[in-house]
């Protein structure tokens, strides 16, 4: 194999010789450590400055104008998943230190502008969306309504920009419970079966999404999932119907698919793999796998609150 050379693209470098060999005498060891010395801390600093000038870094810090034109284009490109001031619907909460992608300048710019594939945060930086300097305008709103750090300090809005967040409240005689809802929400025999389907924290099935970080999500959108579940199908939830040439009839998720099988996940969470020789038909539906479930107001509100909590 070719170490040393560059054909994985990678340019392997010899690592210099020690500097400072055994066989120095001491006088010139202290000489040359003094000397070597200085000059490593006028390295040291040289390196901290190539390091800051070489991270990526919003160029908007500071600037007022930048946050207010940010939270016009925040408006129009991304409020529709990220929900008002950024506090979560069906995309994450952005205000907040938890970042799955990372929450340096450089991470969020990434995200943004290329989108994180496998997942429905798509790619802005083009023509007819948005270019460099709109998304670091975006960026310098995001950093404006942060609720951590001191971000918000370093970009300044204008009063009249900071979100209100409406605080959300249950209806009036409902005191939720997150232990109730927990209980119900992992009980595999329970009605609500939830854990059957749904990961948390390294445990539950597989048949629809993970939801060890769910509390992201704003109040109003987990409600909507579990009341409505068929409102909003992510695209890689997308139940299909496959009708074998036998007549048999199954409904899954695509989990796999290629020019001669394909493979899905039944709402029982088995995973099922078809020779495409032996279809009739799949067809796409729009019915989500997750149940419409009866749970009464108590239950419901204890569910989410237990959601919310899930970061
Ligand atoms: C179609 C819905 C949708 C739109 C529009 C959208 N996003 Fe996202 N975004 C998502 C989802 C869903 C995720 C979570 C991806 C995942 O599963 O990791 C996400 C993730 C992100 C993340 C990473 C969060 C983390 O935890 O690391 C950032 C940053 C982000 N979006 C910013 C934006 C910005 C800024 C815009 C507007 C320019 C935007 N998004 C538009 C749906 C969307
Ligand atoms: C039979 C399997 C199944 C059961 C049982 C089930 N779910 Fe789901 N759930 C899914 C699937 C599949 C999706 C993705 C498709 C969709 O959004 O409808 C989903 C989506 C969700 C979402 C949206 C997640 C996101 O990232 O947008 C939430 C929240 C949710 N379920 C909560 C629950 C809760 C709470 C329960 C129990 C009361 C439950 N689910 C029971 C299969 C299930």
């Amino acid at each position: 194999m070719n170490v040393s050379g560059t054909r994985t693209g990678i340019v392997v470098k010899k690592l210099p010789k020690p500097l400072i060999s055994q066989s120095f005498s001491t006088p010139i060891f202290i000489l040359l450590l003094g000397i070597f010395g200085f000059s490593f801390l006028f390295l040291n600093e040289n390196l901290a400055l190539a390091v800051q000038s070489s991270g990526v870094k919003n160029p908007y810090e500071g600037n007022t104008q930048a946050v207010e034109e940010g939270a016009a284009l925040y408006k129009s490109y991304c409020a529709f998943c990220h929900g008002t001031g950024a506090r979560g619907a069906k995309g994450p909460n952005l205000t907040d230190e938890f970042w799955k992608w990372g929450g340096t300048d450089e991470a969020m710019f990434e995200t943004i502008a290329h989108g994180r594939p496998g997942t429905q945060m798509g790619a802005f930086l083009m023509a007819e969306k948005l270019n460099e300097d709109k998304i670091w305008k975006i960026i310098a709103y995001l950093r404006s309504q942060a609720t951590y750090g001191d971000w918000a300090q370093r970009y300044p809005s204008k009063e009249a920009q900071k979100v209100i967040t409406s605080e959300w409240k249950p209806p009036a005689g409902i005191t939720p419970d997150p232990k109730a809802g927990e209980a119900l929400f992992k009980d595999p025999n329970g009605k609500a079966g939830c854990i059957n389907c749904h990961t948390v924290n390294g445990q539950g099935g597989k048949v629809g999404p993970d939801l060890s970080h769910i509390g992201d999500r704003s109040p109003e959108y987990l409600l909507e999932s579990i009341q409505n579940p068929s409102a909003y199908i992510a695209p890689e939830y997308t139940p299909i119907q496959i009708v074998t040439k036998e007549g048999k009839r199954f409904i899954g998720i695509i989990k796999h698919e290629d020019d001669y099988s394909i493979q899905i996940r039944t709402a029982q969470d088995e995973s099922l793999i078809f020779s495409k020789n032996d279809l009739q038909n799949k067809v796409p539906r729009n019915v989500s796998l997750m149940p419409t479930i009866n749970l009464t107001d108590q239950e419901l509100y204890d569910i989410v609150v237990y959601l919310l909590i899930l970061k």
